[in-house]
């Protein structure tokens, strides 16, 4: 079996010899421009990774590994139109460097080259990989939508708030480690249980994102700190500060939200000072540590050696500590 740092440079070799047809180069660049940003790589490490726990060779799955990855930095391409976000690790985003009609074209043929790569599977799991990554491929769609919708509504719930990170992000971590599952030529309980390892961890990753949102080191992060709460992002944060605010810091809190027009600095710092007062950040530490439990107790029933499960073990526990 590879490590992690083996892992992620066969998916950075494969990535860097991926060619695009170079016309118009309006179309393509931002591709390259995206891919060559690199990020953690951490979707395409897990389908090899699960593939290889299986005993699967990971060269069969490179493909579908590089296609998941193109998948996931066109939602990226478009999350940001959609979240008007200026950077992307720690550079401009393509609708700034370019503008958003190529942002939108570009990400529409990524989506399109992405089922080019997913179609190489063998011919025996051909239909079962396409229906995982079609119902994935929808479930983020689902999911971004939900996230717009919160941002213009008063009342989010923390269970739907839960629901909406499944769809946008969960999915798409679980569909990636069935997909590896199945090309490592797992039993399809197997491969379930995988994808449960894969969605819990999805929602544990999404908690943290939100949280390195409001508290990341700019420098490490790549993206613009603040950026949830001037969109009035529902995040499980300000749902909870919004649940325990009384009295004054309850009408505080609500003077910020829908408040196009407010200082982007001043209300970052008032929220965020807010959050600090009623210690929000560790509830949504420990709602994070408990979807990691989940998630390896889910990997615990997987009927492979134990030895073969310690790199996924350790995955997960990095992902508690990540800083970008
Ligand atoms: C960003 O994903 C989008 C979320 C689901 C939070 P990553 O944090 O994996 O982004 P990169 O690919 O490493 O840049
Ligand atoms: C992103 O959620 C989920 C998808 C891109 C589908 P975010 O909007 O929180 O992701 P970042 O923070 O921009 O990477
Ligand atoms: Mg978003
Ligand atoms: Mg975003
Ligand atoms: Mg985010």
């Amino acid at each position: 079996m590879h490590s992690i740092e083996q892992l992620q440079n066969i998916i950075n070799k494969a990535i860097a010899e991926t060619k695009y047809t170079a016309k118009p180069a309006e179309l393509y660049e931002p591709i390259s421009y995206l891919m060559k940003l690199g990020g953690k790589r951490m979707r395409p490490v897990l389908v090899l990774v699960s593939t290889e726990l299986f005993g699967g060779d990971v060269l069969k799955a490179l493909d579908a590994a590089v296609g998941i990855e193109l998948f996931h930095n066109f939602t990226l391409m478009h999350d940001d139109i959609m979240d008007k976000a200026p950077l992307r690790r720690g550079n401009p985003t393509v609708h700034v460097k370019w503008n958003e009609s190529a942002a939108i074209l570009s990400g529409d043929v990524m989506f399109v080259e992405a089922y080019k790569l997913m179609i190489r599977v063998d011919d025996s799991i051909l239909r079962k990989v396409l229906d995982i990554f079609s119902d994935t491929a929808s479930g983020v769609c689902q999911g971004q939508q939900a996230d717009m919708n919160f941002e213009k509504r008063d009342q989010v719930s923390i269970e739907e708030y839960i629901e909406m990170i499944r769809l946008k992000t969960a999915v798409l971590l679980a569909g990636s480690m069935q997909i590896g599952a199945l090309i490592g030529g797992a039993e399809k309980d197997q491969a379930d249980l995988l994808y449960e390892f894969g969605e819990n961890l999805g929602l544990a990753f999404q908690l943290q994102d939100d949280i390195l949102d409001v508290y990341g080191d700019p420098e490490k992060f790549g993206k613009q700190v603040g950026g949830d709460i001037l969109a009035d992002k529902k995040t499980f944060l300000l749902i909870k500060a919004r649940e325990l605010s009384k009295g004054e810091s309850a009408s505080e809190l609500d003077k910020w939200l829908n408040k196009p027009d407010a200082l982007p600095d001043n209300k970052v710092t008032a929220i965020t000072s807010i959050y600090d007062s009623l210690g929000v950040r560790k509830l949504a530490e420990a709602e994070m540590e408990n979807y990691v439990e989940k998630a390896l107790n889910a990997l615990d029933k997987i009927s492979v050696e134990n030895s073969r499960k310690e790199l996924l073990r350790g995955f997960a526990e990095q992902l508690l500590i990540r800083e970008h």
